[in-house]
């Protein structure tokens, strides 16, 4: 398995000392090659701080967020949301195999404090910086935020037992981050079509259903068609 998919967990106490300029020059390539192949606009900004200066929004579990990437694109984008998960997992990996820390931030921001275009909708941002060993803090907020991980008979549907390679991907799924923890992305796997689905009752859902896709086409190869219930195909 991709060892970013094992050594990836949400970081959220970051050291002061600020990302280096070649790692900030990585983050910038990867993010304008990824904005090209999806017809996204994420961006880089280097002190996005001021967006978790305030306790009421941040909760304050967050500290010294520096760097983030607004997770955005074109408002009439109609997969707007499941491509930020899809294209912004692949970030967040590359980011990990640079060795800085990452969490997505969907709801525990001040969005008011970040400026986009008009005609772009931001959908959530994605913090990163230099992390030490895990703080009691974060032990404490990821136990309480990060309960269980789903077993793998929880997370597909399926008429036959799964091939080798199907369930490697359905391992990298289950490593897979979801908003609250919820994991509510369902594989089906009936009449031999592969299919990825979630309730879409939640305005982060979107996101978890593109993070999921991505991680399993990582694990498994193939590609998973745009689209809640979207069908995988092998190549
Ligand atoms: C779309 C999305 C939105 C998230 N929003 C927040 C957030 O607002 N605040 C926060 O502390 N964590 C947020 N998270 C992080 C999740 O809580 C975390 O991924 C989950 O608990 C699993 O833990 P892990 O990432 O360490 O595996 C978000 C994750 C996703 C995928």
């Amino acid at each position: 398995m991709r060892s970013a998919i094992e050594n990836r967990v949400s970081r959220r106490k970051f050291e002061k000392e600020p990302i280096t300029g070649l790692e900030k020059e990585n983050i910038i390539s990867l993010i304008n090659q990824l904005n090209e192949a999806s017809d996204l606009t994420m961006e880089f900004v280097e002190d996005g701080s001021g967006a978790f200066g305030k306790l009421r929004k941040s909760y304050g579990l967050f500290t010294n967020v520096r760097s983030l990437i607004l997770m955005k694109g074109r408002k009439d984008d109609k997969d707007l949301k499941e491509k930020i998960g899809y294209y912004g997992e692949e970030l967040v990996l590359a980011i990990t195999d640079l060795g800085l820390g990452t969490c997505w931030v969907g709801g525990t921001f001040d969005k008011d404090e970040l400026t986009i275009d008009s005609g772009e909708e931001l959908v959530c941002v994605v913090v990163a910086g230099k992390v030490a060993d895990p703080s009691l803090k974060e032990k404490i907020v990821r136990s309480a935020t990060h309960r269980k991980v789903k077993s793998i008979e929880e997370r597909i549907i399926s008429d036959r037992p799964l091939p080798q390679w199907m369930q490697n991907g359905m391992k990298a799924v289950l490593l897979a981050p979801s908003a609250k923890n919820t994991q509510k992305v369902i594989f089906k796997h009936e009449n031999n079509i592969l299919s990825a689905q979630i309730a879409d009752d939640y305005s982060m859902d979107l996101i978890d259903l593109g993070i999921a896709k991505k991680h399993f086409e990582i694990a498994a190869g193939g590609r998973f068609e745009l689209g809640n219930g979207g069908i995988f195909h092998l190549k």
